[in-house]
């Protein structure tokens, strides 16, 4: 908790970083130029195009609310433009700055179809594909500014909880503005001042996701400490400072009055134009009403939130989240139905805790049910408030929880279906293990390692996985890793409360051994797990040897082996060999980090953020340091 926060990734194969080096810059312009996404002639219709959108981009004058989303052309050659503007800047004031940047950017990236350039008050994007509502997290400007705080530790505490609480109202706003802006005391009676703010069509959980991922890059970085900072994606944008830079009078959310504006509508965007005048009578009569309720029922919900924030998590889930309980609860008919009757053609597989099932909403919707198979040991209420919990627990790196279902001696989790099967399908049989080359599974470690810094420190609950493995690991349809069973612990009565526990849930081969041994247990016993997970991916071998080396088999053991005869290239399978070499050698380091038998040796989740995302961090040298627990 001491530290700022996790890192995130910004995997350099995956994401770009660009770290501007400011101090106090006033105007800080930034650009960058996408030389891989395509590029125009300078005599193309698509230029043509670019130029008309974008001397139309803010021509609409009655959209002043801060952003400017349209499209110009056909086909091939259609761009797509975003503005967005500081939540506190004034409309003219956001034209102004939108202006600078439209003569700005197609001068410095003279024929790259996609290209992203701002300063202090706007930032401007185009490309050749629609860019509405899509979370996009790379490229990232950081910049850190001033001296030093005096004392980090608890500056950087307190700007992350500024932050947190910001995010919060920044996410649940309305889908004209997702920003806010406040204060807190730091050390030494220091003001803090923050702002954040995401592009306004994103998800309430895309715009929470990307600054959560946002904040935790501050860690990685050389920002940290410094009393000001800020960090600048597509998607959202954060910045601190120690002097007041925004301006307190714009609240979070668009005035109420005069009525909002309709919805962004320029004569560019092709679509829009087959609007009959009729609707748009009906759009100007209903739109105003609309955006008059949400926003009541906004700040309502704001007042709820921030009431409710007093109480402590046990007590919230008494009384005031009764109808999040009924809205999670299915019934057992519908569960039933939806999987044939729990038939054989159905059944996925057998996890840990119980069989589970495919099937399907009759709102089409794809599920995957979880039929516990043993008593929990708990009664119904404290099932219904670990549910309710657990499926708090959103990354988009953890099979979501959608909801539960509890009747006669039946206890159903549903989760959302997802599509891959399992990492373990995939790695392990020759036939498949191709498809996985090494930015897969690079893209795969890296999810892994952001789903579990999530369970481990920045969700509210920490959450040890304990059941961590291969086959635990889902694949979406595009390949990105989901962590399953998580949670399990808080769903049955396991004695948790002591960090150790009798009743051991885990898997031979990726339990640490003072969890297997003594049922130990602690954030560090899963990180354990997760380095047995990357030796696998590496080498597409199974750790199916018993955990303390006894077995020649056991690829812990043959890890060892070979990091100790300087032979570790022989642990690379051979389908990903020649790829990334250093990528590689760096993630087996890394699972080696993960699997001393030394708890204290190894590394938090954070940390291997930090080493998976900088080249420049030097690893320390793993040790197998046999200790004896006793
Ligand atoms: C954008 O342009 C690139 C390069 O010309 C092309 O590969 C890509 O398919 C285009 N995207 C869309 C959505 O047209
Ligand atoms: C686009 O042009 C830039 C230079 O202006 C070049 O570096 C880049 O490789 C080109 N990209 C493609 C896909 O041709
Ligand atoms: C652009 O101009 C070049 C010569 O400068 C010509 O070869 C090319 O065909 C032109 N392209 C288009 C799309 O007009
Ligand atoms: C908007 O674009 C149209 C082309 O469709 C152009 O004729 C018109 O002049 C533009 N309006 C402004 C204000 O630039
Ligand atoms: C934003 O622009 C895209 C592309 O033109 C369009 O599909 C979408 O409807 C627009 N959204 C709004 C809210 O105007
Ligand atoms: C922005 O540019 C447009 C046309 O390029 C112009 O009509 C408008 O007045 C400018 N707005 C500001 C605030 O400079
Ligand atoms: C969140 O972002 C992803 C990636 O851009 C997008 O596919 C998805 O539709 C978004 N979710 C919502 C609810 O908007
Ligand atoms: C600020 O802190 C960093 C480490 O957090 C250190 O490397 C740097 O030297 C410090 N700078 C000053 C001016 O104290
Ligand atoms: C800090 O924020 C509070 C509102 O949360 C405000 O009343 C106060 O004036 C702010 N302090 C400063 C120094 O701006
Ligand atoms: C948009 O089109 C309408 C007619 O459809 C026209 O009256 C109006 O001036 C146009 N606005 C802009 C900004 O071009």
């Amino acid at each position: 908790m001491a530290m700022f926060s996790p890192v995130l990734l910004l995997f350099p194969s995956l994401f770009l970083i660009l770290i501007i080096q400011t101090t106090a810059q006033p105007n800080f312009p930034y650009q960058f130029c996408r030389n891989d996404k395509g590029n125009y002639t300078a005599n193309s219709t698509y230029k043509a195009n670019l130029n008309t959108l974008l001397s139309n981009l803010t021509s609409n004058t009655e959209i002043d609310y801060g952003f400017y989303n349209s499209s110009y052309g056909q086909n091939s050659d259609e761009v797509y433009a975003i503005g967005l503007c500081r939540g506190d800047v004034k409309p003219d004031d956001c034209r102004s700055c939108l202006n600078d940047t439209i003569v700005l950017l197609p001068e410095v990236c003279p024929n790259q179809k996609e290209a992203i350039a701002g300063y202090d008050n706007c930032m401007l994007r185009y490309s050749n594909r629609s860019l509405y509502g899509i979370l996009e997290t790379s490229p990232s400007f950081l910049a850190g500014n001033g001296a030093n705080a005096t004392d980090p530790d608890r500056f950087n505490q307190a700007t992350r909880d500024l932050l947190d609480s910001l995010r919060s109202r920044a996410a649940s706003g309305s889908s004209l503005r997702k920003y806010a802006a406040g204060n807190a005391t730091g050390p030494n009676f220091q003001t803090i001042f923050a702002l954040v703010q995401c592009t306004p069509d994103l998800s309430q959980q895309n715009c929470t996701d990307c600054l959560v991922g946002t904040f935790s890059d501050i860690a990685g970085s050389n920002i940290l400490d410094k009393r000001g900072g800020r960090i600048i994606k597509p998607s959202c944008n954060f910045r601190y400072e120690n002097s007041r830079f925004y301006d307190p009078t714009v609240d979070t959310q668009p005035p109420v009055s005069p009525p909002a504006p309709p919805p962004p509508s320029t004569n560019t965007t092709t679509k829009e134009e087959k609007k009959s005048n009729t609707s748009r009578t009906f759009i100007a009569i209903v739109v105003p009403i609309v955006a008059c309720i949400v926003i009541f029922f906004f700040i309502f919900i704001y007042l709820r939130v921030k009431r409710k924030s007093w109480k402590n998590i046990k007590s919230e889930v008494d009384q005031d989240e009764i109808g999040s309980t009924e809205s999670l609860q299915f019934d057992f008919g519908t569960i039933s139905v939806a999987t044939d009757n729990f038939s054989d053609s159905n059944k996925l597989g057998r996890g840990g805790f119980g069989a589970v099932y495919k099937g399907r909403l009759s709102n089409g919707q794809e599920i995957a049910v979880k039929r516990l198979s043993r008593e929990s040991g708990q009664g119904d209420q404290e099932f219904k408030n670990e549910v309710l919990l657990v499926a708090k627990l959103q990354h988009r790196n953890l099979v979501r929880l959608l909801g539960f279902c509890l009747e006669r001696s039946e206890r159903l989790l549903i989760y959302e279906f997802v599509p891959n099967k399992s990492l373990d399908y995939l790695l392990f049989d020759p036939g498949k293990s191709a498809q996985l080359d090494w930015k897969r599974r690079y893209k795969i470690i890296g999810g892994i390692a952001r789903g579990l810094l999530y369970l481990h420190e920045d969700s509210r609950l920490r959450i040890i996985h304990r059941d961590l493995k291969a086959s635990n690991i889902l694949l979406d349809a595009d390949m990105n890793p989901k962590i399953s069973d998580f949670g399990m612990a808080r769903l049955f009565v396991l004695d948790q409360t002591q960090g150790n526990t009798s009743r051991i849930v885990g898997t031979y081969g990726y339990m640490a051994p003072e969890y297997a041994m003594h049922g130990y247990f602690s954030v560090k016993s899963d990180v354990y797990s997760f380095g047995v997970l990357v030796l696998e991916i590496v080498s597409g071998k199974k750790n199916t040897g018993f955990p303390f080396g006894q077995s020649v088999e056991d690829l812990i053991s043959f890890a060892w082996k070979n990091w100790k005869d300087g032979t570790v290239s022989s642990l690379i399978d051979p389908a990903i060999n020649g790829e990334s070499r250093s990528e590689v050698m760096r993630c087996i380091h890394i699972g080696l980090l993960c699997v001393q038998e030394n708890v204290t040796d190894r590394p938090t989740m954070a940390s291997i953020m930090l080493m998976l995302n900088s080249y420049s961090t030097t690893l320390p040298v793993p040790s197998r340091a046999c200790i004896v627990y006793a």
